[in-house]
């Protein structure tokens, strides 16, 4: 009795394992279904979320489209110009504004590269570039996505020249768009003197812009960098080289005495010449 009894303890309990297992396996089963589908179906769209271009210079803005699926038909781009998280402008395809300013960079519709080049660029285009995608895969699915967007900012060339009485003062000055991020700073022989950042400015709406401003003591031995950053980048630096500046009487040329010598001795010897003939002419 005690035997059959176990036995059929050990059965049950054998039975129950067993559906707990299979149980766990169609739990594991769904759960890799779920996770597989997932990533599946999801399309990335990567931006920057910053960039800085130069005034007056051409912007690349790189869009990236990542996705597991094969693509079947070329994905349907958008660009959209945003201003305040509301699109007031198309890019691309590009509106009459646009049209002659926005070039696409890989010109193969099936390429997952949807970068654009942003021609000339000014202040009023400084803001938001959201990149859209709306992509059809081999098993006809649908998928539409955007990027977080890149915040396009702009500076212009930073000047760097000696002010003040005397020019006793090195002033490095730049014009930057108004959204923080920008730090402007003085090096003087490899060493960080002081810096300015777009953050700490007021913004006056009469402006498209901010003027970052350094001024520092000037000591001819020295060797002074300006630089400009956004958040951690370098963006651009202009070297200030003193020599340029000062002594601008300090390239003196010699006197070309043997041409005046020599262009004096023509009429010398014309006139000899005469007297010569005139003597001769008179015996
Ligand atoms: C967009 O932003 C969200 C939230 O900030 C982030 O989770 C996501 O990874 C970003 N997407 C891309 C493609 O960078
Ligand atoms: C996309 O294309 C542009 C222009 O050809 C290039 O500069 C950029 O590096 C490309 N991006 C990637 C991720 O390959
Ligand atoms: C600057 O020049 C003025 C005269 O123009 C002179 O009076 C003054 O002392 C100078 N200052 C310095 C710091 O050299």
């Amino acid at each position: 009795m005690l035997k059959r009894g176990t036995l059929f303890l050990t059965r049950d309990m054998i039975k129950i394992i067993l559906s707990v297992l299979t149980q766990w396996r169609v739990v594991q089963w769904m759960f890799l279904h779920l996770m597989v589908s997932d990533t599946c179906s999801v399309v990335t769209v990567n931006q920057p979320r910053v960039l800085a271009a130069a005034l007056g210079h051409d912007a690349l803005m790189p869009c990236q489209l990542s996705l597991s699926r094969k693509l079947v038909t070329p994905p349907v781009l958008y660009w959209i110009y945003l201003v305040d998280d509301k699109e007031l402008a198309k890019v691309w395809k590009p509106n009459e504004n646009y049209v002659d300013r926005v070039d696409i960079l890989d010109s193969d519709p099936l390429s997952l590269n949807k970068s654009i080049l942003l021609k000339n660029v000014q202040w009023d285009d400084s803001g938001k570039y959201q990149c859209k995608l709306s992509v059809t895969t081999e098993t006809d699915e649908r998928f539409r996505e955007k990027g977080n967007g890149t915040l396009l900012m702009i500076y212009d060339t930073p000047i760097f020249t000696l002010t003040g009485h005397n020019n006793t003062m090195l002033q490095c000055e730049v014009n930057v768009t108004s959204e923080p991020g920008f730090v402007l700073s003085i090096f003087t022989d490899g060493h960080k003197s002081q810096t300015v950042n777009s953050s700490s400015r007021n913004h006056s709406a009469a402006l498209p812009y901010i003027t970052l401003s350094e001024t520092i003591l000037w000591r001819s031995t020295e060797k002074y960098e300006c630089q400009l950053h956004l958040n951690e980048d370098l963006i651009t630096k202009s070297t200030f080289y003193h020599h340029l500046s000062t002594e601008p009487d300090a390239e003196v040329y010699p006197e070309p005495w043997s041409l005046y010598v020599s262009l004096l001795l023509v009429p010398v010897v014309i006139l000899l010449a005469l007297l010569m003939a005139m003597l001769i002419h008179r015996r």
